[in-house]
């Protein structure tokens, strides 16, 4: 019963109570928002930039994030920063971390929001790791830890991780399936999606437990369901076809949940 209803607010959602026009000026706020060159961070990264914030594109391909920062700079009058971070690779999320420290000594917003859904089910991360466990959970994972000192000098940060409606099917970890074998072999690959999504909202907690005495919110959300972003770049036709029986609407409302987790002071998100 309870998947059920959780199934019916994903797709009708009920109207918001909040929207954009709610987010204060964002002068002097510095905000890394990963995977902001597309889909639900592009959004995201719209919101900030017209809000006046310093906003960091951290994402893998700098063509697409140079055409990204030049439409949003059209359509807010507003440049975004790029920062090279793949999040398949742990050195480069080192690297795009120790980029980052190098320009700027407090970070305000942390948002967790590149992922990957459905890719082919034999790619692994440069570590070895399943790639939607590795780029969605154990990249991030890193890259916030690597940030905390600048997260805690901003005297109040926010952690927001992009989680997903998927992770109520999953109820613990299957750690014999994070690296390559048997148990992951045989694992479907939307299980492991909705694991990784799973492991998101998991990670956001653990930061919450250990850093929120120290000026920090750890918080994931679910976004809500939007097929027009680009996250079905990677999935078979079939897979794309599946999920999006199960979307039942396009959800303009969506990304107004990952903004109000930062802007609407509201700690239960
Ligand atoms: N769309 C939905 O209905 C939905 C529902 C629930 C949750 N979510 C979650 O929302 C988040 C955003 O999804 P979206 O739908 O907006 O997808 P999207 O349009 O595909 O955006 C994903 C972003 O991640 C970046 N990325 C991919 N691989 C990367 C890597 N190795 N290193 C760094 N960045 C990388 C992509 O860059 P490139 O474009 O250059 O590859 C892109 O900017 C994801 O975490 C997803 O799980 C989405």
């Amino acid at each position: 019963m309870g998947v059920a209803m959780s199934m019916y607010d994903a797709n009708w959602p009920p109207r918001p109570k909040w929207s954009v026009d709610n987010i204060p000026d964002l002068s002097r706020k510095v905000i890394i928002v990963t995977g902001g060159n597309s889909g639900m961070g592009k959004e995201t990264v719209t919101a900030l930039l017209s809000k006046n914030a310093k906003v960091y594109i951290a994402s893998h391909n700098q063509a697409r994030v140079d055409a990204a920062v030049g439409e949003l700079e059209k359509a807010t009058g507003h440049r975004a920063l790029f920062l090279k971070l793949n999040l398949t690779s742990l050195s480069s999320v080192k690297a795009a971390a120790q980029a980052f420290q190098k320009l700027e000594s407090k970070l305000d917003v942390l948002i967790n929001n590149a992922g990957v859904m459905l890719p082919n089910p034999k790619a692994l991360t440069v570590e070895g790791y399943d790639l939607q466990f590795g780029l969605n959970v154990v990249g991030p994972y890193y890259f916030t830890r690597l940030l905390l000192p600048q997260l805690m000098a901003a005297g109040s940060a926010r952690i927001v991780n992009l989680s997903s409606h998927g992770h109520i099917f999953i109820e613990r970890i299957k750690w014999d399936t994070i690296r390559d074998g048997p148990e992951r072999q045989k694992t479907k690959p939307l299980d492991l999606y909705n694991q990784s999504k799973f492991a998101n909202v998991v990670v956001a907690c653990e930061f919450a437990r250990r850093y929120g005495d120290k000026g920090i919110v750890s918080t994931s959300v679910h976004p809500g369901l939007i097929t027009s972003t680009n996250m079905g770049r990677t999935m078979s036709p079939h897979s794309l076809e599946a999920i999006e029986l199960l979307i039942v609407q396009f959800n303009a409302r969506s990304i107004d949940s990952a903004l109000r987790c930062n802007f609407s002071g509201d700690s239960r998100c």
